[in-house]
């Protein structure tokens, strides 16, 4: 049976294979991301097909501009359903609390729900070296903790981070604040591209309250085995 903390990334370029994927998962999977490379080929299709068969969507395209055009941005990929969108909170303060503000107004105008506002803290690929490279001196703990206050105080609804900062961020940000976690691997599988990781059960159990898994799920050889061995042990942890 689905969990709704479990989000799959649907990392393609061609709708027939998203199809394939989301077929193939079925009721086991309830929620989705459609980030910068399904939907810049495809486009809000990907996103009706998933509204169409009762599936909740996290638009995952990480805006970074200045305020108003990441507010008019925002309102425009809000009327194509998505029940949760993001932007980076290195944007500032401004540009978060402007977002919030004009996607909330333009969802009451329109008599919509309004999608979930989320941040990105400092994304879960970063590992020590590229920080340095960044000219960054404080810890890379420190500056997400500092994001994700800033986030919650621009009225923002939650933040995307590392699960390794879950934790911290739950501290600081309170019961309430939604703590999306990528960088999930399961044990025994591949890291990738990913630096700052953790296992299904420890994201959670460190106050994650979604996870965003790709290629654990999508590049396995049996996907909804895969899938349902990470419900199980999401399960444990409730
Ligand atoms: O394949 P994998 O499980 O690493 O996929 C993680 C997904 O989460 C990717 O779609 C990636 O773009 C996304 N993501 C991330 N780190 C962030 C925000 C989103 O890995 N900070």
């Amino acid at each position: 049976m689905a969990d709704n903390r479990l989000i799959v990334a649907l990392d393609f370029h061609k709708f027939s294979d998203m199809e394939r994927l989301v077929t193939l998962l079925g009721d086991s999977i309830s929620y989705y991301k459609v980030g910068m490379e399904l939907f810049y080929s495809v486009g809000p299709k990907a996103i009706s097909y998933l509204k169409e068969r009762g599936k909740s969507v996290f638009l995952d395209l990480k805006l970074h501009d200045i305020p108003n055009t990441v507010a008019e941005g925002l309102c425009s990929l809000m009327v194509q359903g998505a029940d949760m969108i993001n932007i980076h909170a290195s944007g500032g303060f401004t540009m978060m609390k402007t977002a919030a503000e004009r996607v909330h107004k333009r969802a009451e105008e329109m008599g919509a729900v309004c999608p979930k506002l989320i941040a990105v803290t400092i994304l879960t690929s970063i590992n020590q070296d590229d920080w340095q490279g960044l000219g960054m001196t404080c810890e890379i703990r420190e500056q997400v903790i500092r994001l994700a206050r800033l986030a919650q105080e621009a009225g923002l609804d939650g933040v995307v981070a590392s699960p390794q900062e879950a934790a911290a961020i739950r501290e600081a940000c309170g019961p309430d604040f939604m703590i999306i976690t990528p960088g999930i691997r399961p044990i025994g599988t591949s890291t990738d591209d990913q630096s700052r990781i953790a296992t299904p059960e420890a994201a959670l159990k460190n106050g994650a309250t979604h996870l965003v898994v790709g290629r654990p799920i999508r590049a396995a050889e049996a996907p909804k085995l895969a899938a349902e061995a990470i419900i199980k042990e999401m399960e444990m942890v409730k």
